[in-house]
């Protein structure tokens, strides 16, 4: 964090909560059950979460924290079972008023998206967009991906370090976004910068509330433009805004509405595909023998990328809101509670995956992981983010003898996105 973020952290303190007691020094095996709480990004960028995970497995697989001021009550599923049963059952837990843990952001209304709404319209909405990253569009996409990829990596430099981050998993992940949105491509940073503003408490970009809202309204008034422009008869584009235009279940939204499916269309085929791209990397150079054996058959990579996946686990959690009084695990949860399902706990459940905590990139039930979730809200682009690791796998091994991670990467401080904000890697090409 930098000083400006720092001051403002002093100058808003409850805009910015950390827990008291769930820290990144205490001991998760030692604080009292009722005081973790498990919505602390400090113990995600420190990767402690982790242990808070495996002790409540163990311990307490149904929790329940109240000490939160910002969120207020809510409950923890950390395992693989209950949170499958949760996700796949859409009757008695809903998805509005919001799948994160917070009801509003800084003040803020949140915007109503998709991802956030219950049967009927859901299905309306996502029916809507869903053509832009189906089977058909996936095999045009497929060629376009390669070239990119290529681009992208014959650029790199070689022998020295340089940021992965930036020069790969973003550039590769928005261009990709931009071709989605058929956004102007020389303009494609700013789908970056937008998602940013999207996810990131504003005092950590260094940002006042009213710079956040003006960002936001920028985005807002760009795609308005373009939403209008292609709202026409006729128009059989299938990028996600002339998609959104011309389908009677979203062609008339509101501002907010348009704005709050952008959000989710923009952070959601971004920050998750970025992040695993760039875990990727580093799991492979922390695992010489895993990257060993993709190197010796390429065709384990697609079950590579699963298991890059469950991982890194690119969203933490998704929250439900029970419709009525649920017993869960022996828990009495009340209608109107908030639970949490932590993919990230389930996803290291060892009575569902044998070694959890260990880095198999040919592990027998590899694409059973739960990163991309279940039932009816499962990941819409799930397609083309594999799509988008297994190429950049296969065109890496092309290339390269290794990827060398230098010095410890930077992670972002957050319980719901979990991502790497800088990454040095030297890239050492093949003989
Ligand atoms: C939903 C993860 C990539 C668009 C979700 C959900 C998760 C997720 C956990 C919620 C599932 C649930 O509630 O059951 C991921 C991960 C990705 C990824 C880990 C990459 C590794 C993408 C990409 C796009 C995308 C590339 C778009 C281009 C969406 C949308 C939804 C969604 C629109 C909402 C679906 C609905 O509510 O019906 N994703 N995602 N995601 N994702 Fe992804």
């Amino acid at each position: 964090m930098d000083n400006a973020a720092d001051q403002n952290v002093e100058a808003n303190p409850e805009e910015f909560y950390r827990s008291p007691t769930t820290t990144p020094e205490a001991d998760p095996w030692a604080l009292a059950l009722e005081d973790i709480d498990l919505a602390t990004g400090s113990i995600f960028q420190a990767q402690k979460h982790h242990e808070y995970f495996k002790r409540l497995r163990q311990e307490n697989p149904v929790h329940y924290h109240d000490k939160n001021p910002e969120i207020g009550p809510y409950w923890s599923l950390t395992r693989y079972e209950d949170i499958m049963a949760v996700d796949s059952d859409f009757e008695r837990f809903s998805s509005e008023p919001s799948i994160a843990l917070y009801d509003e952001v800084l003040g803020e209304e949140r915007a109503p998206m998709f991802i956030a709404m219950d049967p009927p319209k859901h299905n309306e909405q996502r029916g809507a967009v869903t053509p832009a990253v189906g089977p058909v569009r996936l095999k045009d996409l497929d060629k376009l991906i390669r070239e990119r990829t290529v681009e992208v990596l014959d650029e790199l430099p070689v022998g020295t370090p340089f940021n992965w981050v930036d020069k790969v998993s973003i550039e590769l992940t928005t261009r990709m976004l931009a071709t989605l949105f058929d956004f102007p491509f020389e303009d494609r940073r700013k789908l970056t910068y937008w998602s940013e503003v999207i996810t990131t408490p504003p005092i950590l970009m260094g940002l006042t509330i009213e710079e956040r809202l003006n960002h936001l309204g920028e985005c807002l008034q760009t795609f308005t433009s373009l939403f209008h422009e292609r709202k026409f008869e006729g128009n059989e584009s299938q990028d996600f805004i002339s998609l959104l235009a011309n389908n009677p279940a979203t062609a008339d939204m509101n501002g907010v509405e348009l704005l709050g499916n952008l959000m989710l269309l923009i952070v959601g085929g971004n920050d998750t595909t970025r992040n695993s791209m760039s875990a990727g990397v580093m799991f492979m150079h922390d695992n010489p023998a895993e990257f060993q054996k993709v190197k010796d058959n390429e065709a384990l990579i697609p079950s590579a990328v699963s298991e890059i996946i469950r991982y890194q686990t690119p969203l933490s959690y998704m929250r439900r809101t029970a419709k009525e009084d649920v017993e869960i695990g022996g828990k009495q949860i009340k209608k109107g509670d908030k639970i949490a399902m932590w993919y990230a706990s389930g996803n290291r459940d060892e009575s569902f995956f044998e070694d959890a905590d260990k880095f198999i990139i040919d592990r027998a039930n590899v694409r059973r992981h739960m990163a991309f979730g279940f039932g009816i809200h499962r990941c819409m682009g799930n397609r083309v983010a594999e799509a988008q690791l297994r190429i950049v796998w296969e065109e890496i091994l092309k290339r390269f003898e290794r990827l060398e991670v230098v010095g410890e990467p930077e992670r972002v401080e957050h319980s719901f996105v979990h991502g790497i904000k800088d990454m040095q890697v030297i890239a050492h090409p093949r003989q």
